[in-house]
Parts: structure tokens; C-alpha cells; sequence
């Protein structure tokens, strides 16, 4: 952390629609991030986001989860390691991936591994948090990027982005309103990270002034 540039090698893990990979993959096409995205991992057989990486000839592939619906069984955690480890991933990229991460990926990454949440951390942590911050009647939502921890959306906060919450405001519209946040913070985020512009001091994150010359 707080180092020089370098190529980051991005392993995605995720259950949903794939919008955010799309955008980090987006950034790296545009030379804005620097950075290869090695493959793709899922929870759930058909999510969209396997679909999409295909699409750009992105490495994938399910992962079988069962038991268990909100965490990794120590089956899939190991295998998830073992694909991570084999295609030399060194950064793993959270993108709505629906599963609590357990002691044995953290440790093989430690301080690497990087999460989307749709709120303003520490507000609304959990599923759905749009819903939650809709229902409470914040007037104020969001996103956040954080290094992820032993908690659930606990971690080290590298970047946030708000929105307003508006009055005619449905589930849908501001989740919708989040995600355009969400597409730009996170090839932010990973920008900063590759640059060697984040370090962490007691779990706040520094970030580095961009040296001149940097890309
Ligand atoms: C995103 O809004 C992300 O913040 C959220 O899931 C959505 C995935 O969208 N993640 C969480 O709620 C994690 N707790 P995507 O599949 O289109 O990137």
C-alpha cells in the first residue's frame, strides 16, 4: 500500500446483473485504469454477470456455494482461492457479490480485497440499502468503496459519493440514481489503488498526492 504504480491483476466476485464490472472493464478498455481483469467468479449459475464477462472474453466461471446462502462453505472459499491464485490475481474486486467473506480469503489477500456497498457507510450496512435508507427516510444515499474486513461492511472507507433521496423516490429510482455513482467511485477507487495512492493508517485511508509524471 502507498507504493509505486503498477498493473493490477483484478479477480471479480459477484452475484448480480455485473454493471459495476462492466464499468471497471469499461475504464481499462478507455486506458483510464490500469489494470487486467483475469476472470470472474459467481455464486449464482445464471447470473448476468457471467454472461457479460463472456462478452468480453473475460475468463469465468460458477462457483458452487451450497450449503450456505450468505456465506462461502469452506469448500468454495478454497476453490475460490485456488482459481484467484491460478490466474496470479492480486486485487479482488467485490461486485455485488451477495456472500460474507470468511477468514481464508482475507488472509489470502490480505488488504487486497475491495468492496462496493450501495450507502454511505456507516449508515444502512447489509442487504438492500437503498430499501433501508429509502424506508428510514434519509434524505441522503450513496455508495461507498472500502477494503473489506472481518465485518460485514465494516472496512477501511476509500471512497463515497452521495445522492439525494427525493420525495417520489421509488426502490427502483433511487437504486438506480446510487448505481451512477457506483460506476464512477469504483474505477476510482481502483485508479487510486493502482497508482500506489492509498494507504491505510488505523483504519483511515490516506489518499496520496498524484507524483508528477504519474499516468
Ligand atoms: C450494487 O448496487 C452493489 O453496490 C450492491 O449490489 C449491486 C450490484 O450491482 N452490493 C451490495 O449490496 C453488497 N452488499 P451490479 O451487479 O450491477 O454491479
Amino acid at each position: 500500500m502507498g507504493k509505486s504504480a503498477v498493473t493490477l491483476k483484478i479477480g471479480i466476485l459477484g452475484s448480480g446483473s455485473g454493471s459495476n464490472m462492466v464499468s471497471i472493464v469499461d475504464a481499462i478498455e478507455r486506458g483510464k485504469l490500469n489494470a487486467e481483469v483475469k476472470v470472474v467468479l459467481s455464486d449464482v449459475r445464471d447470473a448476468k454477470i457471467l454472461e457479460r464477462a463472456q462478452q468480453h472474453r473475460i475468463p469465468c466461471q460458477w462457483i458452487d456455494c451450497a450449503p450456505y446462502r450468505t456465506k462461502l462453505d469452506d469448500q468454495a472459499e478454497q476453490r475460490c482461492v485456488q482459481i484467484l491464485n491460478a490466474y496470479e490475481v492480486d486485487t479482488v474486486v467485490l461486485a455485488g457479490f451477495m456472500r460474507i467473506i470468511k477468514p481464508g480469503l482475507l488472509q489470502a489477500f490480505p488488504e487486497r480485497i475491495i468492496n462496493i456497498h450501495p450507502a454511505l457507510l456507516p449508515a444502512f450496512p447489509g442487504i438492500q440499502a437503498w430499501k433501508q435508507a429509502l424506508d428510514y427516510g434519509a434524505k441522503l444515499a450513496g455508495c461507498t468503496v472500502h477494503f473489506v474486513d472481518q465485518g460485514t461492511d465494516t472496512g477501511p472507507i476509500i471512497i463515497q459519493r452521495s445522492v439525494p433521496i427525493l420525495p417520489d423516490d421509488t426502490y427502483e429510482t433511487l437504486h438506480a440514481r446510487i448505481q451512477v455513482e457506483e460506476h464512477i467511485a469504483y474505477p476510482e477507487a481502483l485508479r487510486l489503488l493502482a497508482a500506489g495512492r492509498l494507504r491505510i493508517n488505523d483504519r483511515k485511508v490516506e489518499i496520496l498526492k498524484e507524483s508528477r509524471g504519474a499516468p
